[in-house]
C-alpha cells in the first residue's frame, strides 16, 4: 500500500498575498516542501523578491501583482498560471485586512475595504481557479480564516463579519465541489507575529490581554501556521473537505 505524505511535490500552488507576513513563509514554505509557487500581491517588488528565493531553492515560481478585489487581476492570475505551468493545484487565499475600528464609527468606506478583500475577494479567487480545478476534477483550497471567525475581537466587526462568512463559504464550496474532487478548507490562525498586528507591540495592555487569554502564553509565529496549511493542501488530506484547523495556542478552547 503507498501511503499519502504531506509532500508537494511537482504540485502548483498560487498564494495570495504572497509578499509579507504568513503568506510570505507560506510561499517559501509549501515551495520548500517540493511545490512551484506562484506567489501574488498588489505590491510587485514584495512577491518578486518571494520568488527570487523560491527560485534560489530550485523551484519554479511566477510572481505577479494582483489586487484580489479586481475580477480582471483574478483572470490575468489564472491565465499567466496555467500559461506557465499548464494547472493549478492548489491555491492559498492569504490575502486580508483589518480595520481596527470601534462599531460606531467604522465608515462605509472601512467596511467596503475589509469585506471586498477578505469575503468578496477570497470568493472569486476561489471561484476563478475553481473552475480550473473543476475540469481537472482535482485541487485544494486553504482559506485563512482567524479566531476572530469563531469569537469577537474587539473594534474588528468587518474584520470578524468577514472572517464568520469565510468560514461558511469554505463549508458551501467544499459541498458543493466535493463531485469534483476539489477540496475546500480553512487554517484559523490566533495572534500572530506579522506586519498586520504590528500595532500590538505599542499597546503593552492589549499585548498582555491576549497572551494571558491564550494557554500557551504567547503570540504564535508565520511559521507556525504552515504545518496545517500544508497538510490540508496535500494528499495526505485527501478525504477532508470543509473543515477548518484553528492554530491559536489553545486561545478557543479557553473558557473563563
Ligand atoms: N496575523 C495574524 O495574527 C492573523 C490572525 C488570524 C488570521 N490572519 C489572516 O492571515 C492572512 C495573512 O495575514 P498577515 O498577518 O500575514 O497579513 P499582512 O502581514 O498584513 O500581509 C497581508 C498580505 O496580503 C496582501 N494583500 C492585502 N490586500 C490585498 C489585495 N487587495 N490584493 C492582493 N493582496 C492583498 C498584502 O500585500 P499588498 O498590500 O502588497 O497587496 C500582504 O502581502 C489574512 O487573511 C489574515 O486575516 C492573520
Amino acid at each position: 500500500m503507498k501511503l499519502p505524505t504531506m509532500n508537494l511535490d511537482g504540485k502548483t500552488v498560487i498564494v495570495t498575498g504572497a509578499g509579507r507576513g504568513i503568506g510570505r513563509t507560506l510561499a517559501l514554505g509549501l515551495a520548500s516542501a517540493g511545490a512551484n509557487i506562484v506567489a501574488v500581491s498588489r505590491t510587485q517588488e514584495q512577491v518578486d523578491e518571494v520568488a527570487a528565493e523560491i527560485k534560489e531553492m530550485g523551484r519554479e515560481a511566477l510572481s505577479l501583482s494582483v489586487d484580489v478585489t479586481k475580477m480582471a487581476d483574478l483572470d490575468n492570475m489564472v491565465k499567466k498560471t496555467i500559461e506557465q505551468f499548464g494547472t493549478v493545484d492548489v491555491l492559498v487565499n492569504n490575502a486580508g485586512v483589518t480595520k481596527k475600528i470601534p462599531a460606531e464609527e467604522l465608515t462605509e468606506e472601512d467596511w467596503d475595504v475589509v469585506m471586498d478583500t477578505n469575503l468578496k475577494g477570497m470568493f472569486f479567487c476561489a471561484q476563478k481557479v475553481g473552475k480550473k480545478m473543476i475540469k481537472q476534477e482535482k485541487g485544494s483550497i486553504v482559506n485563512l480564516a482567524s479566531v476572530g471567525s469563531k469569537v469577537a475581537i474587539s473594534n474588528s466587526v468587518a474584520y470578524c463579519g468577514s472572517k464568520g462568512g469565510l468560514l461558511q463559504i469554505t463549508k458551501v464550496l467544499a459541498v458543493e465541489w466535493a463531485k469534483y474532487n476539489v477540496r475546500v478548507n480553512g487554517v484559523g490562525p490566533a495572534y500572530i507575529e506579522t506586519p498586520l498586528l504590528t500595532w500590538i507591540k505599542d499597546q503593552p495592555d492589549v499585548y498582555s490581554k491576549i497572551t494571558n487569554r491564550t494557554p500557551m502564553g504567547r503570540m504564535g509565529k508565520p511559521e507556525e501556521i504552515l504545518g496545517a496549511v500544508q497538510y490540508l493542501a496535500s494528499d495526505a488530506a485527501s478525504y477532508v473537505t470543509g473543515e477548518t484547523i484553528f492554530v491559536d495556542g489553545g486561545l478557543l478552547s479557553y473558557g473563563v
